[in-house]
């Protein structure tokens, strides 16, 4: 790979400041990238077991060119991983390998790997540097960026963890090759959900090339991830502790976090097929309420359909609570305010912003009619 294929997008965070580099064939050069950060030439991985067999060789030989070394732990896969007894082998396993607090832990998986990896690290020997190797679109476009890092508890998801900014990003393109198209698709949500918060040429962009690059097409997949991160880290950079704008990238997750907890966060409904249906709830809110123009959720639904995506409570395999139930999902979310619901909605495709204002009885009525949708 020529470095002019390769696009840098840095993350702007003073003495923080890292960058998140996008294109095919990252994992072969991981050593040239990874070495200007290590004082010795040797890291430790984390990552997960359906993701080392198809990628941790190429990183050893991609490290080992720069004559880098690695010792690597492959954690279960699945979303039973970012718990406190997985969290608790990692760090355990980091001390058994001596990392020290000048070495750098290499988070080489999806959004799972990348939260626990990233909080291990930020509790290691009071905090050691990162590098996130992001092999899903979810966690290349979403999760590997801004530094949320933690694990999920009985009582609810990422309830514990920190903030804690990777050093460098490698989100290689051509990973995206080996993923299961539903596992692709689940982070096409998140990539939509930047257009319609808040760049509405690029929601056109997608409606064009939307098919084209979930059929494979590299050059389309690695804009969609440039320009995703692009917004990811003005956004993160201008607000990385979530006191404000961050908040939009939450568009459609009030939603989402009901349906998962309602779904029993499995293989029925994937967070980002989730995040898609909570998007069009979302529009089909801020319609009802007369934020936005009554044809915009229907162009969302539209674009979702024409992807084969999910966008409707229809979609959902199996039974679903009643709306009431529902709402009381929606309470549980971490966004609540003084017992007041945060919903992100908006003014039209690419205007989204945070209110606390949403009537009950208009909330009840949309989730009534959409649980009515399915029973047609
Ligand atoms: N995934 C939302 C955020 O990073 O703020």
């Amino acid at each position: 790979m020529s470095q002019t294929e390769c696009e840098t997008v840095p993350v702007e965070l003073g003495t923080r400041r890292y960058d998140v580099r996008v294109g095919a064939g990252l994992l072969a050069r991981a050593g040239h990238e990874i070495a200007p950060l290590l004082t010795r030439p040797r890291v430790a991985v984390l990552t997960e077991e359906t993701v080392a067999a198809l990628h941790l060789k190429a990183l050893r030989n991609g490290l080992a060119e720069a004559g880098i070394t690695l010792q690597a732990l492959a954690l279960p896969p699945g979303e039973g991983t970012k718990s406190w007894p997985h969290l608790a082998r990692a760090v355990e396993w980091l001390l058994e390998a001596q990392v020290e607090r000048g070495d750098v832990v290499v988070a080489l998986g999806g959004g799972v790997i990348g939260d626990l990896a990233g909080f291990a690290a930020a509790i290691l020997r009071r905090g050691v540097r990162f590098v996130q190797i992001p092999t899903s679109l979810l966690a290349q476009v979403d999760s590997s960026v801004g530094g949320k890092t933690g694990i999920n508890t009985a009582q609810g998801k990422n309830l514990v963890g920190a903030f804690h900014q990777p050093s460098l990003v490698l989100a290689d393109i051509a990973l995206l090759d080996t993923l299961p198209a539903r596992d692709f698709l689940t982070g096409y949500g998140e990539v939509v959900k930047y257009g319609l918060l808040g760049d509405a040429a690029f929601f056109e962009w997608l409606e064009r090339y939307g098919p084209a690059l979930a059929a494979g097409d590299r050059a389309l997949r690695q804009e969609a991830v440039r320009r995703s991160v692009a917004m990811k880290a003005g956004i993160v950079a201008r607000d990385e502790t979530e006191q404000g704008e961050r908040a939009l990238l939450n568009l459609g997750h009030t939603f989402c976090h009901a349906l998962e907890a309602a779904t029993g966060y499995g293989g029925r409904l994937l967070h980002g097929e989730g995040v898609a249906i909570g998007c069009a709830l979302a529009f089909e809110l801020s319609a009802r309420l007369g934020l936005c123009a009554q044809e915009e959720p229907g162009r969302v639904a539209a674009h979702l359909a024409a992807m084969g995506m999910k966008h409707r409570l229809a979609d959902i395999e199996g039974d679903l609570p009643g709306a009431e139930a529902l709402i009381g999902l929606m309470g549980q979310d971490k966004k609540v305010v003084d017992g007041r619901m945060r919903f992100v909605l908006a003014r039209g495709i690419g205007e989204a912003f945070v209110t606390d204002a949403v009537p009950p009885d208009m909330l009840r009525a949309l989730l009534e009619d959409a649980l009515a949708d399915r029973r047609r």
